[in-house]
């Protein structure tokens, strides 16, 4: 019988997994989808769903039991088994998967672009995270392009939201705007953003890790960058600091560095997962979390969602044509590829000028 294959990883050790083989479902329920999940993108913010999987329910999506959990992340599936009138055999969908060969989802409120995951543990979850879409019809998809749009798309939408957030606010009257984790696909879409459209308002300064200071002083859209060990060169000018780093030390040192010059401060992410009890009391702002989804929904209020698609596709276009010059796509497949990747993040192995798109596929049946 064919089995379905499940990485499983700690929920209070990431650094703990295991494989779990369990039988494919024989039967489905009325209105229940089979999909064979074929690819996902894996980055340092799916090891941040799962630095936040209880905080923020990430566990919830896929869930195992107290112990073990799957890390979601971004992907395509083609539909295998459709117990749905409206979703055939054979479909091709992407969204939001575990690190696992299958899923079986409850298709309901089926349009011609998209369907959402009605599953009754998916219920209360952000949106955004339940939604499929329909790859045959979205008029942005293109099959030679799956890898950047599992790799970049998500994490640039979040690039483009916060982007949109801080020129809303008019920068808080700042002049420039300090990214941790330069090297991150998320910064660099912010700074992308900041450096074509916003140059005339806005430097966009990045800090990142000594090991990376060369390659993101090559791509160019920083107006400067730095190392972690030189923050006292930061000027003390009005700043917004937008924290991708979630580094309690380096949080504290920027903020106590420019101190009344922040004008804001923005929580990301948490890439220095294991560096974030750091934090201690600081001078300047209070850090604020930004969570995309969120935003997402009051653009969605304000432009609509053809607007909002049409925004984001036209600053998509331009960043997608840089990126694929600054970021080599890695393949692999099976349980081996999947560790050895994973714990490669962990442990912040991984180069920033490499993604890494992986499958567990062949080893399901
Ligand atoms: N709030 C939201 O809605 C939202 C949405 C999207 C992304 N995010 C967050 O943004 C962050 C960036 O995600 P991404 O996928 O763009 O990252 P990524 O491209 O995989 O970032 C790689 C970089 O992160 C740092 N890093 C990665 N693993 C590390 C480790 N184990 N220890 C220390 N540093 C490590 C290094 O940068 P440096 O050397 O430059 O520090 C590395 O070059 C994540 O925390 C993610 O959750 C949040």
């Amino acid at each position: 019988m064919a089995q379905q294959l499940d990485f499983l990883v700690g929920r209070r050790d990431l650094r703990q997994t295991q494989w779990r083989e369990q039988p494919l479902p024989e039967t489905l329920q009325v209105g229940q989808v089979l999909l064979a999940v074929d690819a996902f993108a894996l980055t340092a913010n799916n090891i941040t769903y799962g630095v936040a999987g209880d905080s923020m329910n990430y566990w919830q999506f896929f869930p195992v039991d107290d112990d073990w959990g799957r890390i979601p992340v971004w992907g395509f599936a083609d539909v295998v088994a459709s117990e749905h009138p409206d979703v055939p055999v054979g479909e091709r969908l992407y969204g939001y998967y575990p690190m696992s060969s299958h899923l079986v989802i409850q298709a309901d409120r089926v349009t011609e672009r998209q369907l959402m995951d009605a599953s009754a543990h998916r219920q209360g979850l952000a949106a955004v995270y339940n939604q499929y879409q329909r790859v045959a019809a979205d008029p942005g998809y293109r099959r030679d392009a799956e890898d950047a749009q599992m790799l970049y798309r998500p994490l640039f939408t979040t690039s483009f939201l916060i982007d949109d957030f801080l020129a809303d606010s008019e920068f808080f009257g700042a002049g420039r705007v300090v990214l941790t984790s330069a090297s991150s696909k998320t910064s660099l879409g912010l700074a992308y953003l900041l450096h074509a459209n916003r140059a005339n308002q806005v430097q966009a300064i990045g800090l990142t890790s000594a090991a990376n200071l060369a390659f993101v002083k090559s791509l160019g859209c920083y107006h400067r960058v730095h190392s972690y060990d030189e923050i006292d060169k930061l000027e003390c000018q009005p700043t917004v600091m937008v924290d991708m780093a979630g580094n309690g030390e380096v949080l504290a040192a920027v903020h106590d560095h420019l101190d009344k010059a922040l004008r804001y401060s923005c929580l990301v992410g948490a890439t220095h997962w294991d560096a974030r009890k750091g934090a201690r009391d600081m001078a300047g702002p209070v850090p604020e979390l930004f969570f995309a989804p969120s935003h997402v929904e009051k653009r969605l209020k304000d432009w609509g969602g053809t607007g909002f698609e049409a925004r984001l596709g036209e600053a998509w276009a331009g960043f997608s044509a840089s990126v694929s010059g600054w970021i080599t796509v890695e393949h692999g497949r099976g349980r081996g590829a999947v560790e050895k990747i994973y714990q490669l993040m962990l442990e912040n192995r991984a180069s920033p000028d490499c993604g890494h798109v992986l499958g567990l596929l062949e080893e399901s049946a």
